[in-house]
């Protein structure tokens, strides 16, 4: 990320910064890569470590299917019905030690605040707008948005409405990729989007209140209860390189070509081990003999993950809006039959979906196998 300031900040860092009163504003030094990663300064009405309480409330982590026989897989999420709050109503469906990832129907605002100290987490709206209220400030989300809240920011999610959201919790640091920026860390001209396509929060509340406010805490897997003796959201102003931000998918500018184009040109974000892709409705390409759809292949050494958004998916049949497949590594996977043939000549693509592409061996979290198209492995026989 870029340098950014809101609400009030001393001169100098390390330095007095006191309230009307007299009494000092606590300065908070949150950061990443012990020191040597992006970093950002709050000054607090409170002190961040006055927690009257600290409860453990259990594991997190979801239960993982024992690993079975190598096929593809497809989960028609829509059919897990479970809704409530942005954190109680997560589904997870896959996973491993450096990620999770799922859904969730958010129908009803989080009453406590929430901060997950695993690791970044990326909230994609499908659908349905509201807030994240944050401790860095308020964002307001659309559909189409990115939200990427990093560790240990502490927040919650207030919906306008049904919101339903593809998450990504990540046990690193999600980033925009390294290869779109210079040694400065500037997106560079190659780069599907800039800056100006990244907002961050937009308003800054600062609570002076004192009380008992819950903030529920994920770490090493665990979730845990703090209770904090003031309101969570104290800060009065802050600024560096780390706080929430987001990036709405309709920015994202696709590279097109005149042949069919790689999946790295669809890369939005990365974390350690995985990247996130976004497959945006464009042009096809323009070879008078071009074939648009994919051609079969082997991602030999990573797994892939689609999140399918809307339109119709140009090399897939039977799959739904909301449905995850998961082609795993040492197999080939590509277009449905027919699919290849109806490509050509196509124009354009419709088509809205999230990649996942993970470098290490995903897990099936064990419920998931209640809502999967179990016949999806052989959907490539020709009827
Ligand atoms: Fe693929």
């Amino acid at each position: 990320m870029f340098y950014r300031k809101m609400g009030e900040v001393p001169h100098k860092r390390h330095t007095m910064f006191k309230k009307e009163d007299g009494t000092l504003y606590r300065e908070q030094v949150m950061g990443t890569k012990g020191f040597s990663g992006t970093q950002s300064i709050l000054y607090h009405h409170y002190m961040p470590t006055e927690v009257s309480k600290a409860e453990l409330i259990g594991n997190y982590l979801p239960e993982f299917e024992e690993t079975g026989t190598l096929r593809h897989r497809h989960f028609l999420t829509p059919e897990a019905e479970k809704t409530g709050d942005a954190l109680e109503a997560r589904v997870y469906t896959l996973g491993n030690d450096d990620l999770l990832m799922g859904t969730a129907k958010v129908t009803t605002s989080m009453d406590f605040y929430y901060r997950n100290g695993d690791g970044d987490e990326m909230l994609f709206i499908h659908s349905g707008s509201g807030k994240v209220e944050t401790m860095f400030g308020t964002i307001t989300y659309r559909k189409g948005d990115y939200v990427v809240i990093p560790i240990g920011t502490i927040f919650r999610v207030i919906p306008d409405n049904h919101t339903d959201i593809f998450f990504v919790e990540s046990f690193s640091q999600i980033t925009t990729p390294k290869r779109y920026r210079n040694e400065y860390g500037q997106l560079l001209e190659h780069s599907p989007f800039c800056e100006r396509d990244i907002r961050g929060p937009e308003t800054l509340e600062s609570f002076d209140e004192k009380g008992e406010f819950e903030v529920i805490t994920k770490s090493r897997g665990l979730l845990h209860r703090h209770t904090f003796a003031h309101h969570p959201l104290d800060v009065v102003g802050w600024d560096g390189y780390l706080y929430p931000w987001v990036f709405n998918v309709e920015d994202f500018e696709p590279i097109t070509g005149r042949i069919h184009q790689p999946p790295p040109v669809h890369q939005t974000f990365e974390g350690n081990n995985f990247v996130v892709c976004s497959f945006v409705p464009r042009l096809f390409d323009y070879h008078p003999e071009s074939i648009p759809a994919p051609y079969y292949h082997s991602n030999v050494n990573s797994d892939e993950v689609l999140y399918y958004v809307e339109g119709n998916f140009m090399s897939r049949k039977g799959v739904n809006e909301k449905s995850i497949t998961l082609h795993p590594s040492g197999i080939p996977h590509g277009p449905h039959p027919g699919t290849t043939e109806a490509s050509i000549g196509k124009k354009e693509t419709l088509e809205l979906a999230v990649m996942v592409d993970t470098f290490r061996p995903l897990k099936i979290v064990k419920a998931a196998c209640g809502y999967e198209d179990k016949d999806y492995m052989y959907s490539w026989i020709e009827k």
